[in-house]
Protein backbone atom coordinates (compact mmCIF):
# COMPACT_ATOMS: atom_id res chain seq x y z
CA UNK A 1 0.00 0.00 0.00
CA UNK A 2 1.37 3.59 -0.80
CA UNK A 3 0.69 5.65 2.01
CA UNK A 4 1.77 9.67 2.04
CA UNK A 5 2.48 10.74 5.50
CA UNK A 6 2.48 14.39 5.25
CA UNK A 7 4.45 15.89 8.95
CA UNK A 8 6.40 12.47 8.43
CA UNK A 9 9.83 13.98 9.40
CA UNK A 10 8.43 15.48 12.72
CA UNK A 11 8.10 13.29 16.09
CA UNK A 12 5.18 11.27 15.51
CA UNK A 13 5.07 11.09 11.72
CA UNK A 14 8.59 9.55 11.76
CA UNK A 15 7.93 6.48 14.33
CA UNK A 16 5.41 5.99 12.26
CA UNK A 17 7.45 5.84 9.14
CA UNK A 18 9.12 3.44 10.35
CA UNK A 19 6.28 1.20 11.19
CA UNK A 20 4.57 1.70 8.17
CA UNK A 21 8.33 0.43 6.59
CA UNK A 22 7.99 -2.22 8.99
CA UNK A 23 4.64 -3.71 7.69
CA UNK A 24 5.78 -3.68 3.90
CA UNK A 25 3.97 -0.59 3.42
CA UNK A 26 5.48 2.13 0.89
CA UNK A 27 5.81 5.45 1.87
CA UNK A 28 5.63 8.72 0.65
CA UNK A 29 6.05 11.54 2.86
CA UNK A 30 5.44 15.54 2.48
CA UNK A 31 6.78 18.24 5.15
CA UNK A 32 7.86 21.74 5.25
CA UNK A 33 10.71 21.11 7.86
CA UNK A 34 9.14 23.87 9.96
CA UNK A 35 9.13 21.62 12.77
CA UNK A 36 11.73 19.16 11.76
CA UNK A 37 15.18 18.28 10.20
CA UNK A 38 15.62 16.65 6.41
CA UNK A 39 18.58 14.41 8.70
CA UNK A 40 15.52 12.59 10.33
CA UNK A 41 15.42 10.84 6.53
CA UNK A 42 18.37 9.15 7.20
CA UNK A 43 17.97 8.13 10.51
CA UNK A 44 14.52 6.69 9.47
CA UNK A 45 16.94 4.67 6.60
CA UNK A 46 19.47 2.89 9.60
CA UNK A 47 16.17 1.64 11.23
CA UNK A 48 14.49 0.27 8.46
CA UNK A 49 16.84 0.19 5.58
CA UNK A 50 14.74 2.23 3.32
CA UNK A 51 15.03 5.69 2.54
CA UNK A 52 11.37 7.07 2.55
CA UNK A 53 10.69 9.37 -0.44
CA UNK A 54 9.75 12.72 0.65
CA UNK A 55 9.16 16.05 -0.84
CA UNK A 56 9.14 19.20 0.80
CA UNK A 57 6.97 22.04 0.57
CA UNK A 58 4.24 23.50 2.69
CA UNK A 59 0.35 22.03 2.49
CA UNK A 60 -1.03 25.35 3.03
CA UNK A 61 0.19 26.02 -0.37
CA UNK A 62 -3.15 25.22 -2.36
CA UNK A 63 -1.29 24.58 -6.19
CA UNK A 64 1.89 23.06 -5.16
CA UNK A 65 -0.33 20.43 -2.96
CA UNK A 66 -2.46 20.43 -6.04
CA UNK A 67 0.86 19.31 -8.50
CA UNK A 68 1.78 16.63 -5.68
CA UNK A 69 -1.30 14.87 -5.92
CA UNK A 70 -1.35 14.99 -9.74
CA UNK A 71 1.59 13.73 -9.88
CA UNK A 72 1.06 10.73 -7.23
CA UNK A 73 -2.61 9.22 -8.16
CA UNK A 74 -1.67 5.93 -7.07
CA UNK A 75 -1.85 7.16 -3.03
CA UNK A 76 -4.37 5.07 -0.67
CA UNK A 77 -3.93 6.25 1.98
CA UNK A 78 -2.87 9.29 4.16
CA UNK A 79 -2.14 9.97 7.64
CA UNK A 80 -1.91 13.52 8.31
CA UNK A 81 0.28 14.55 10.78
CA UNK A 82 1.21 18.33 9.37
CA UNK A 83 -0.21 21.15 12.08
CA UNK A 84 1.85 23.21 14.38
CA UNK A 85 1.61 22.13 17.87
CA UNK A 86 2.03 24.27 20.69
CA UNK A 87 -0.38 25.60 22.90
CA UNK A 88 0.95 28.60 24.38
CA UNK A 89 2.40 29.35 20.95
CA UNK A 90 -0.96 29.51 19.71
CA UNK A 91 -2.21 31.65 22.37
CA UNK A 92 0.05 34.13 21.29
CA UNK A 93 -0.23 33.73 17.47
CA UNK A 94 -3.69 32.25 16.74
CA UNK A 95 -3.73 32.82 13.06
CA UNK A 96 -0.45 31.17 12.41
CA UNK A 97 -2.42 27.84 13.96
CA UNK A 98 -5.34 28.54 12.58
CA UNK A 99 -4.22 29.02 8.77
CA UNK A 100 -1.72 26.05 8.93
CA UNK A 101 -3.81 23.93 10.73
CA UNK A 102 -6.72 23.97 8.63
CA UNK A 103 -5.91 25.29 5.51
CA UNK A 104 -3.44 22.36 4.35
CA UNK A 105 -6.61 20.23 6.29
CA UNK A 106 -8.63 21.78 3.20
CA UNK A 107 -5.79 21.26 0.81
CA UNK A 108 -5.54 18.14 1.67
CA UNK A 109 -9.53 17.11 1.55
CA UNK A 110 -10.16 19.33 -1.57
CA UNK A 111 -7.13 16.87 -3.58
CA UNK A 112 -8.62 13.52 -1.66
CA UNK A 113 -11.47 14.46 -3.53
CA UNK A 114 -10.39 15.37 -6.95
CA UNK A 115 -7.77 11.99 -7.10
CA UNK A 116 -10.02 9.89 -5.86
CA UNK A 117 -7.85 9.63 -2.29
CA UNK A 118 -10.48 7.42 -0.02
CA UNK A 119 -8.66 7.16 3.57
CA UNK A 120 -7.45 9.80 6.07
CA UNK A 121 -6.20 9.29 9.36
CA UNK A 122 -6.31 12.63 10.69
CA UNK A 123 -4.00 13.76 14.35
CA UNK A 124 -6.62 14.81 17.13
CA UNK A 125 -5.93 15.31 20.70
CA UNK A 126 -7.83 14.83 23.62
CA UNK A 127 -7.05 18.54 24.11
CA UNK A 128 -11.03 18.42 22.61
CA UNK A 129 -11.82 16.73 26.27
CA UNK A 130 -10.83 19.47 27.95
CA UNK A 131 -11.57 18.57 31.81
CA UNK A 132 -14.36 15.60 31.07
CA UNK A 133 -16.83 15.31 33.40
CA UNK A 134 -16.24 11.43 33.91
CA UNK A 135 -13.10 9.65 33.87
CA UNK A 136 -11.36 7.65 31.89
CA UNK A 137 -12.68 9.43 29.45
CA UNK A 138 -15.03 7.89 26.27
CA UNK A 139 -14.75 8.51 22.81
CA UNK A 140 -18.60 9.69 23.30
CA UNK A 141 -17.43 12.13 26.08
CA UNK A 142 -18.78 15.52 24.90
CA UNK A 143 -16.22 18.13 23.12
CA UNK A 144 -15.58 21.03 25.60
CA UNK A 145 -14.96 24.44 24.55
CA UNK A 146 -11.68 24.47 23.30
CA UNK A 147 -8.62 26.11 26.07
CA UNK A 148 -6.76 26.94 23.24
CA UNK A 149 -6.55 28.16 19.61
CA UNK A 150 -4.66 24.75 19.16
CA UNK A 151 -7.04 22.83 20.99
CA UNK A 152 -9.79 24.65 19.01
CA UNK A 153 -8.10 23.63 15.51
CA UNK A 154 -8.38 20.00 16.33
CA UNK A 155 -11.92 20.63 17.27
CA UNK A 156 -12.25 22.39 14.39
CA UNK A 157 -10.56 20.04 12.27
CA UNK A 158 -12.80 16.97 13.07
CA UNK A 159 -16.02 19.58 12.16
CA UNK A 160 -14.30 20.17 8.47
CA UNK A 161 -13.71 16.20 7.58
CA UNK A 162 -17.44 15.36 9.49
CA UNK A 163 -18.81 18.14 6.66
CA UNK A 164 -16.62 16.77 3.72
CA UNK A 165 -17.46 13.08 4.04
CA UNK A 166 -21.49 13.76 4.36
CA UNK A 167 -21.32 13.99 0.63
CA UNK A 168 -19.89 10.67 0.26
CA UNK A 169 -17.08 8.84 -1.24
CA UNK A 170 -14.30 9.53 1.53
CA UNK A 171 -13.69 7.28 4.69
CA UNK A 172 -11.97 9.55 7.89
CA UNK A 173 -10.25 7.95 10.98
CA UNK A 174 -9.19 10.86 13.92
CA UNK A 175 -6.90 9.68 16.57
CA UNK A 176 -7.36 11.46 19.29
CA UNK A 177 -3.69 11.50 21.22
CA UNK A 178 -3.28 11.39 24.94
CA UNK A 179 0.47 12.74 26.16
CA UNK A 180 2.79 10.88 23.55
CA UNK A 181 6.37 10.53 25.08
CA UNK A 182 9.59 8.50 24.42
CA UNK A 183 11.73 7.36 21.42
CA UNK A 184 12.25 4.51 18.95
CA UNK A 185 14.78 1.59 21.28
CA UNK A 186 17.34 2.89 18.43
CA UNK A 187 17.79 6.02 19.68
CA UNK A 188 17.52 6.62 16.18
CA UNK A 189 14.64 9.31 16.10
CA UNK A 190 12.62 10.97 18.92
CA UNK A 191 10.96 13.83 19.82
CA UNK A 192 13.09 17.26 18.72
CA UNK A 193 11.60 20.06 20.48
CA UNK A 194 12.96 23.88 18.94
CA UNK A 195 14.04 26.13 21.54
CA UNK A 196 12.79 25.50 25.59
CA UNK A 197 10.04 22.29 25.70
CA UNK A 198 6.64 23.50 26.74
CA UNK A 199 5.89 19.52 27.54
CA UNK A 200 6.82 17.72 30.12
CA UNK A 201 9.18 14.48 29.12
CA UNK A 202 11.78 17.00 26.70
CA UNK A 203 11.86 19.28 29.96
CA UNK A 204 12.67 16.53 32.27
CA UNK A 205 15.50 15.15 29.89
CA UNK A 206 16.80 18.25 28.97
CA UNK A 207 16.92 19.60 33.21
CA UNK A 208 19.10 15.94 33.39
CA UNK A 209 21.43 16.53 30.61
CA UNK A 210 22.39 20.02 31.88
CA UNK A 211 20.55 22.05 28.97
CA UNK A 212 18.05 23.29 31.37
CA UNK A 213 18.49 24.07 35.03
CA UNK A 214 15.60 23.09 36.89
CA UNK A 215 12.17 21.59 36.05
CA UNK A 216 9.36 23.53 37.44
CA UNK A 217 6.48 21.02 38.86
CA UNK A 218 3.00 23.16 37.89
CA UNK A 219 1.13 22.41 40.88
CA UNK A 220 1.46 20.21 44.08
CA UNK A 221 -2.19 21.26 45.01
CA UNK A 222 -4.39 19.26 42.46
CA UNK A 223 -7.32 16.75 43.76
CA UNK A 224 -5.04 14.04 43.39
CA UNK A 225 -3.19 11.16 45.43
CA UNK A 226 -0.06 13.36 45.82
CA UNK A 227 -1.22 16.73 44.55
CA UNK A 228 0.34 17.40 41.38
CA UNK A 229 -1.90 16.52 37.69
CA UNK A 230 -2.33 13.28 36.11
CA UNK A 231 -2.27 12.66 32.40
CA UNK A 232 -1.86 9.43 30.07
CA UNK A 233 1.13 8.79 29.05
CA UNK A 234 1.77 6.83 25.68
CA UNK A 235 5.14 5.58 24.03
CA UNK A 236 5.42 7.13 20.87
CA UNK A 237 5.64 3.80 19.12
CA UNK A 238 2.50 2.53 20.33
CA UNK A 239 1.16 5.38 19.21
CA UNK A 240 2.67 4.46 15.82
CA UNK A 241 1.52 1.04 15.41
CA UNK A 242 -2.17 2.37 16.02
CA UNK A 243 -1.95 4.55 12.75
CA UNK A 244 -0.53 1.52 10.84
CA UNK A 245 -3.80 -0.38 11.70
CA UNK A 246 -5.88 2.42 11.19
CA UNK A 247 -5.21 3.51 7.79
CA UNK A 248 -5.32 -0.45 7.11
CA UNK A 249 -8.94 -0.57 8.47
CA UNK A 250 -10.14 1.95 5.90
CA UNK A 251 -7.94 0.84 3.16
CA UNK A 252 -9.56 -3.00 3.88
CA UNK A 253 -13.22 -1.46 4.27
CA UNK A 254 -12.93 -3.01 7.95
CA UNK A 255 -14.49 0.54 9.37
CA UNK A 256 -18.12 0.44 10.85
CA UNK A 257 -18.30 4.12 9.79
CA UNK A 258 -17.08 6.55 7.17
CA UNK A 259 -15.95 8.72 10.19
CA UNK A 260 -14.39 7.03 13.29
CA UNK A 261 -12.85 8.35 16.29
CA UNK A 262 -10.89 6.49 18.95
CA UNK A 263 -8.98 7.22 22.01
CA UNK A 264 -4.85 6.24 21.95
CA UNK A 265 -3.50 6.41 25.22
CA UNK A 266 -2.57 3.55 27.93
CA UNK A 267 -5.53 3.99 29.77
CA UNK A 268 -3.26 4.88 32.78
CA UNK A 269 -3.21 7.64 34.47
CA UNK A 270 0.34 8.98 35.90
CA UNK A 271 1.12 11.93 38.04
CA UNK A 272 3.82 14.51 37.49
CA UNK A 273 5.75 13.36 40.66
CA UNK A 274 5.24 9.48 39.20
CA UNK A 275 6.51 10.31 35.85
CA UNK A 276 9.70 12.29 37.68
CA UNK A 277 10.14 9.45 39.98
CA UNK A 278 10.33 6.96 36.95
CA UNK A 279 12.75 9.01 35.01
CA UNK A 280 14.92 8.73 38.00
CA UNK A 281 14.60 5.38 38.60
CA UNK A 282 15.44 4.10 34.57
CA UNK A 283 18.02 6.50 33.83
CA UNK A 284 19.43 6.24 37.53
CA UNK A 285 19.70 10.27 37.60
CA UNK A 286 18.72 12.59 40.59
CA UNK A 287 16.47 15.18 38.72
CA UNK A 288 16.83 18.92 39.71
CA UNK A 289 12.98 19.91 40.10
CA UNK A 290 10.97 22.58 42.72
CA UNK A 291 7.13 22.71 42.69
CA UNK A 292 5.74 26.04 41.48
CA UNK A 293 1.82 27.46 40.80
CA UNK A 294 -0.20 25.32 38.25
CA UNK A 295 0.22 26.59 34.75
CA UNK A 296 -2.61 28.65 33.17
CA UNK A 297 -5.18 25.79 31.43
CA UNK A 298 -3.67 23.27 32.93
CA UNK A 299 -6.68 20.31 33.06
CA UNK A 300 -6.61 18.09 36.59
CA UNK A 301 -6.53 14.82 35.85
CA UNK A 302 -7.18 13.05 32.03
CA UNK A 303 -6.95 9.69 30.98
CA UNK A 304 -8.56 7.22 28.38
CA UNK A 305 -11.04 4.87 28.13
CA UNK A 306 -9.04 2.69 25.40
CA UNK A 307 -11.83 0.02 25.32
CA UNK A 308 -13.47 1.05 21.60
CA UNK A 309 -9.59 1.07 20.28
CA UNK A 310 -8.69 -2.07 21.93
CA UNK A 311 -11.98 -4.24 20.73
CA UNK A 312 -12.56 -2.45 17.52
CA UNK A 313 -8.88 -1.93 16.37
CA UNK A 314 -7.01 -4.86 18.04
CA UNK A 315 -4.94 -2.57 19.46
CA UNK A 316 -3.46 -1.79 22.91
CA UNK A 317 -0.62 0.21 23.78
CA UNK A 318 1.80 -2.06 25.62
CA UNK A 319 4.87 -0.22 26.49
CA UNK A 320 4.91 0.76 30.36
CA UNK A 321 5.62 4.20 31.98
CA UNK A 322 9.58 2.87 32.75
CA UNK A 323 9.70 1.96 29.10
CA UNK A 324 8.72 5.21 28.06
CA UNK A 325 11.29 7.29 30.44
CA UNK A 326 14.25 5.00 29.68
CA UNK A 327 13.91 5.49 25.71
CA UNK A 328 13.19 9.51 25.96
CA UNK A 329 16.51 9.10 28.53
CA UNK A 330 18.57 7.38 26.16
CA UNK A 331 17.33 9.62 22.97
CA UNK A 332 18.72 12.44 25.01
CA UNK A 333 21.56 10.47 25.77
CA UNK A 334 22.31 10.29 21.62
CA UNK A 335 21.64 13.40 21.08
CA UNK A 336 24.42 14.62 23.36
CA UNK A 337 26.69 12.01 21.76
CA UNK A 338 25.60 13.45 18.44
CA UNK A 339 26.31 17.21 18.98
CA UNK A 340 29.52 16.11 21.27
CA UNK A 341 31.09 14.82 18.03
P1 LIG B 1 6.00 17.68 15.02
O1 LIG B 1 6.04 19.17 15.02
O2 LIG B 1 7.18 16.94 15.50
O3 LIG B 1 5.64 17.17 13.56
C1 LIG B 1 4.82 17.89 12.66
C2 LIG B 1 5.53 17.92 11.33
O4 LIG B 1 4.70 18.61 10.38
C3 LIG B 1 6.87 18.66 11.37
O5 LIG B 1 7.86 17.88 10.75
C4 LIG B 1 6.59 19.96 10.59
O6 LIG B 1 7.74 20.41 9.93
C5 LIG B 1 5.49 19.52 9.65
N1 LIG B 1 4.59 20.59 9.19
C6 LIG B 1 3.93 21.50 9.96
N2 LIG B 1 3.19 22.29 9.18
C7 LIG B 1 3.36 21.89 7.89
C8 LIG B 1 2.87 22.33 6.63
N3 LIG B 1 2.05 23.37 6.52
N4 LIG B 1 3.28 21.68 5.51
C9 LIG B 1 4.12 20.63 5.60
N5 LIG B 1 4.63 20.19 6.76
C10 LIG B 1 4.25 20.80 7.90
O7 LIG B 1 4.68 17.27 15.85
P2 LIG B 1 4.25 15.83 16.40
O8 LIG B 1 4.41 15.83 17.88
O9 LIG B 1 4.85 14.76 15.58
O10 LIG B 1 2.69 15.94 16.12
C11 LIG B 1 2.10 15.41 14.95
C12 LIG B 1 0.62 15.66 14.97
O11 LIG B 1 0.04 15.09 16.12
C13 LIG B 1 0.22 17.14 15.00
O12 LIG B 1 -0.95 17.29 14.21
C14 LIG B 1 -0.12 17.39 16.44
O13 LIG B 1 -1.03 18.45 16.60
C15 LIG B 1 -0.73 16.06 16.82
N6 LIG B 1 -0.65 15.77 18.26
C16 LIG B 1 0.55 15.79 18.89
C17 LIG B 1 0.63 15.53 20.26
C18 LIG B 1 1.94 15.59 20.98
O14 LIG B 1 1.93 15.69 22.21
N7 LIG B 1 3.08 15.51 20.31
C19 LIG B 1 -0.56 15.22 20.96
C20 LIG B 1 -1.77 15.21 20.27
C21 LIG B 1 -1.81 15.48 18.91
C1 LIG C 1 1.95 17.22 31.25
C2 LIG C 1 1.88 17.52 32.74
C3 LIG C 1 1.85 19.86 33.26
C4 LIG C 1 5.85 20.81 31.85
C5 LIG C 1 -0.17 19.01 25.91
C6 LIG C 1 -1.22 19.64 25.06
C7 LIG C 1 -2.14 18.58 24.52
C8 LIG C 1 -1.36 17.49 23.82
C9 LIG C 1 -0.26 16.95 24.68
C10 LIG C 1 -1.18 18.08 21.51
C11 LIG C 1 0.93 18.67 33.09
C12 LIG C 1 3.10 19.20 33.80
C13 LIG C 1 4.68 20.13 32.18
C14 LIG C 1 6.68 21.29 32.90
C15 LIG C 1 5.15 20.36 34.50
N1 LIG C 1 -0.69 17.99 22.67
N2 LIG C 1 4.34 19.93 33.48
N3 LIG C 1 6.29 21.03 34.19
O1 LIG C 1 -0.39 19.86 28.95
O2 LIG C 1 -1.06 17.42 29.23
O3 LIG C 1 -0.81 18.35 26.99
O4 LIG C 1 0.55 18.04 25.17
O5 LIG C 1 -2.31 17.86 21.15
O6 LIG C 1 -3.01 19.22 23.65
O7 LIG C 1 -1.96 20.57 25.84
O8 LIG C 1 1.21 17.98 28.31
O9 LIG C 1 3.60 17.55 28.66
O10 LIG C 1 2.77 19.94 28.66
O11 LIG C 1 2.19 18.46 30.56
O12 LIG C 1 4.84 20.18 35.68
O13 LIG C 1 7.71 21.93 32.67
O14 LIG C 1 3.18 17.95 33.17
O15 LIG C 1 1.38 20.81 34.17
O16 LIG C 1 0.32 18.35 34.30
P1 LIG C 1 -0.33 18.48 28.47
P2 LIG C 1 2.53 18.52 28.98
Amino acid sequence: MKILVTGGVGYIGSHTVVELQKTGHEVIIVDNLSNSKIEVLDQIEKISGIKPECEIFDLEDRTKTKDFFKRHADIEGIIHFAAYKAVGESVDFPLKYYRNNLVSLINILENMKEFGVENLVFSSSCTVYGQPDELPVTENAPIKVAMSPYGNTKQISEEIIRDTLRNGGLKAIALRYFNPIGAHESALIGELPLGVPSNLMPFITQTAIGIRKQLSVFGDDYNTPDGTAIRDYIHVVDLADAHVIAVERMVNNKGKKDFEMFNLGTGNGFSVLEVINSFEKTSQTKLNYQIVGRRAGDVEVVYADTTFANEELGWKAVKTLDEMTLSAWNWELALKEKNNN
